[in-house]
């Protein structure tokens, strides 16, 4: 088997080779390509039986069908968010697909903290300062945590490790999701989003991105939120509809904004564009306001989780190539015919 991997940085290659060495030794050889899976580069998999994405590959219905129509009939998602695979298109071609469900709740959960209490704390402000040897503390003024309303929307694997950080804080927990178990139960009160929205000193998303909760964060849901409240985002930036959350700002209405994610993240994050313009005007004003802290789309790097993708991901791989039920599959699994470099196999 082949598989074409896409979007790769050295720490892919590196974790997922020494996943392939110690434990799949048979299973496949991998093609690395440093850039993303698009319209253009889908032809460079078309010698691939199985292609390995990220966050920001494109999966829509005409990637899916040429990669189709080469021979690749596995597509294998190096993330939890699915959001951006054309699932109904590849059902209907009969491609199996699978992702990483939970390679580390407790990773991105920890990061939402991070950034909260950097911005909080200004710790990022204070770093620069005393390195040029200044250590006035005007301006580094934060809140303390403790006793604090944290509203969490979404208490799947995220949210409830989020949850039990905040706990720890000593904060009183708010969540909203339609669709929660009773495990948030232990930890505060479910709640409507309009309580959540009204009662949060800091607003944490942790849902997934769906057509139902894309720009779930408005200006009528901004406008909700109590005035001075901060708004972090680790989950997927289409979420928030950007140009509201600047207008909030802009206001003063919304007290804090940090991100690990945005809405048109797919052109930028993960490369290095310190030597360009930056084309992407939304982005670039919320860059200028001094409460507002943005990271790239970290909040999973830890080398736990990267073992966990790499481990998780050739797994996904190997029940596909076995003819295995896989627990992780998102589409009806096929017996699909797979090519070799000599002739078609039925798996
Ligand atoms: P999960 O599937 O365990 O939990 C998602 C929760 O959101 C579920 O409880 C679900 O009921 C809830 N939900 C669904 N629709 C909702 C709505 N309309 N309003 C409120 N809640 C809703 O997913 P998990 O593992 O907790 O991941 C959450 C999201 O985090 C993923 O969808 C992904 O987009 C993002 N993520 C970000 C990473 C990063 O590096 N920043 C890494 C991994 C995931």
């Amino acid at each position: 088997m082949k598989l074409s991997v896409f979007s790769t940085k050295s720490y892919d290659r590196t974790y997922l080779d020494e996943v392939l060495t110690t434990r799949f030794p048979t299973l496949c050889t991998i093609e690395y390509h440093a850039f993303a899976l698009t319209e253009e580069t889908a032809p460079l998999a078309l010698s691939s039986n199985a292609v390995s994405v990220f966050v920001n590959d494109t999966l829509d219905a005409p990637v899916l069908r040429a990669l189709h129509a080469g021979g690749v009939r596995a597509i294998l998602l190096r993330c939890a968010g699915f959001n951006h695979v054309d699932l109904s298109t590849a059902e209907e071609l009969g491609l199996f697909v699978a992702n990483v469900p939970a390679y580390s709740p407790e990773a991105v959960a920890e990061f939402a903290v991070t950034l909260i209490q950097t911005l909080n704390r200004k710790t990022h402000r204070a770093y620069n300062r005393v390195r040029e040897g200044n250590f006035n503390i005007e301006g580094l003024l934060g809140t303390t945590l403790h006793g604090k309303t944290v509203g969490i929307v979404g208490v799947g694997r995220i949210g409830l490790a989020a949850a039990r950080i905040f706990l720890g804080f000593g904060c009183r927990l708010l969540a909203y999701d339609p669709f929660a178990g009773e495990e948030f139960k232990q930890f505060g009160t479910l709640v409507k989003l309009d309580t959540l929205l009204q009662e949060s000193n800091i607003v944490s998303l942790h849902c997934p991105l769906t057509d139902g909760t894309r720009h779930l964060i408005n200006g009528e849901t901004l406008a909700r939120m109590k005035p001075g409240a901060m708004l972090v985002n680790t989950s997927r930036g289409g979420l928030i509809d950007s140009a509201a959350v600047i207008e909030a700002l802009k206001t003063r209405h919304l007290g804090g904004l940090a991100l690990d994610v945005y809405e048109a993240e797919g052109e930028l994050f993960y490369n290095d564009h310190s030597g360009e313009i930056i084309d992407d005007d939304v982005l670039m004003r919320l860059m200028t306001f001094p409460n507002v802290l943005i990271c790239g789309h970290q909040g999973f790097f830890t080398s736990e989780a990267l073992t966990e993708i790499a481990g998780v991901t050739l797994s996904n791989l190997s029940d596909f190539a076995d003819g295995r039920s896989c627990p992780r599959s998102l589409v009806a699994e096929g017996h699909v015919l797979v090519r070799t470099d000599t002739a078609p196999v039925r798996l």
